[in-house]
């Protein structure tokens, strides 16, 4: 393993999500569907990591490991909490907390929109009404005139594709639907929201110093087909990547719709985002089926792949694929605005940090753009229907007690901040190839 060096503008960061670690809120979507079972371990996100009272806490910490750049999120529902209404608290909260980032230097990235909602847009159909997207538009005009004075790059909307796959495909998540028509009208909100996003966020900062950076956060996969000799293998994987991410890059980044969402540009051809927000984890084997269910739903593990505690392969290379694609098609700034692992024991975490970082320094040096790397996650937290089982932290944390306890990652990631290296010695420190174990 060789060491690797970062430029001395980069920046690194770890993101986070306000239904993930806030607790505390019963006025959203996933606090009902905790409410009515659907989380394995039967945990609630109102627990979570109490940071909406712990949040001083919380930044002393990141302030610690030595972020230069924080990406959080706000909850819509303690913002706007009544259709129309907006709590002064909510509002002087989120200023409080993103002051107290940026006086420690921390660069905040706020995301407008990750999976959770007031019951009252829920209640009217969520996204897939069409109202939704004039809703969204109060809540970001709003949300964004009262917090740009301390805050000049957004994410409009977090992984509008996962958001599709489990509540409107595989429907287990919030609507909990199984209706590829609702999914299709679901998507189209989506992707106007974020068009119309982009622009209303501009239009807020016309006159104002700062020009702001606004971006959609994408999830992005490899797909590969299962077997490499397949042709129709191939199809099923293109097909996949289309379905799954094609139409949300050309639709969110271009304004320019594909099918199934329709054809051409309903808000006329654009450049809708700043930056290219890739959100990287994993990579799928496809095989081809005539069952068009299972053709989008099974995803496979590559034999002997090593794989992280939820069965996802490590494949780091993937994020090198993705990042070379999308520079080419797009010529944007690139933001990894999530990369990160389940690892119970912290036994590979560190190792995957190494692998994708050192894809991404090689991006770097031969001249893509990747500015920024966010590792998903800071702590331990409620990853959305495996409840509080699925460690992605580089802090532990104890729900009982909410001590928050430092993993050897944590102190790898520290030294990375630090240095923005990972020298010889932190490789001798911290790395150990043989930590990813295959499926079994
Ligand atoms: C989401 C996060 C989630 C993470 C790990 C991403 O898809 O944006 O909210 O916790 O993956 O599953």
């Amino acid at each position: 393993m060789e060491s690797i060096f970062f430029p001395s503008d980069f920046l690194f960061g770890t993101a986070t999500a306000a239904l993930q670690i806030e607790g505390g809120d019963t006025n959203n979507n996933w606090y009902r569907w905790a409410q009515q079972g659907h989380i394995k371990d039967n945990t609630s996100p109102l627990r979570a990591n109490d940071h909406w009272k712990r949040f001083k806490e919380d930044i002393e910490l990141l302030a610690e490991l030595g972020v230069q750049t924080h990406r959080m999120g706000l909850e819509w529902s303690r913002i706007e909490p009544e259709p129309g209404r907006f709590s002064q608290e909510g509002i002087d909260h989120y200023a409080e907390e993103i002051s107290l980032l940026k006086k420690h230097n921390i660069r905040p990235l706020v995301t407008l929109y990750h999976f959770s909602h007031p019951l009252w847009f829920e209640d009217k159909g969520g996204w897939e009404n069409e109202e939704s997207i004039s809703d969204f538009l109060r809540y970001v005009r709003f949300i964004v005139e009262k917090l740009k004075p301390l805050v000049s790059d957004w994410v409009t909307i977090n992984e509008p594709n996962v958001l599709l796959s489990y509540g409107y495909v595989l429907g287990t998540w919030p609507p909990g639907k199984q209706d590829s028509q609702a999914m299709i009208q679901t998507a189209k909100n989506l992707v106007l929201a974020h068009l119309k996003g982009y622009m209303a966020i501009h239009e807020l900062y016309q006159g104002e110093k700062e020009t702001p950076l606004v971006g959609v956060a994408h999830h992005l996969r490899i797909f590969s087909p299962l077997h490499l000799l397949s042709p129709l293998d191939h199809f099923a994987a293109a097909l996949n990547d289309f379905v799954f991410q094609g139409i949300f890059l050309e639709g969110m980044g271009r304004g320019r719709f594909l099918p199934p969402l329709g054809s051409g540009y309903p808000l006329g051809r654009g450049r809708f985002q700043d930056f290219l927000g890739i959100n990287y984890y994993s990579r799928d084997k496809i095989q081809f089926t005539w069952n068009p269910q299972e053709l989008f739903a099974k995803r496979l593990v590559a034999k002997n792949a090593p794989t992280n505690n939820l069965g996802w392969e490590i494949y780091p290379k993937g994020i090198s694929l993705l990042a070379r694609r999308l520079w080419k098609t797009y010529r944007l700034p690139i933001f990894i605005t999530e990369n990160g692992t389940c690892d119970r024991e912290d036994v590979f975490r560190p190792q995957f940090i190494y692998d994708h970082l050192k894809e991404v320094a090689s991006l770097i040096a031969s001249g893509i753009p990747i500015q920024r790397y966010y590792h998903w996650t800071f702590i331990d937290n409620f990853e959305w229907i495996e409840g509080e089982s699925a460690p992605f932290g580089l802090f532990a944390n104890d729900y009982q007690t909410q001590k928050r306890t430092w993993r050897k990652s944590a102190e790898f990631y520290q030294e990375i901040c630090k240095k923005k290296a990972i020298t010889e010695k932190m490789i001798q420190k911290y790395l150990n190839t043989e930590a990813y174990k295959p499926l079994s």
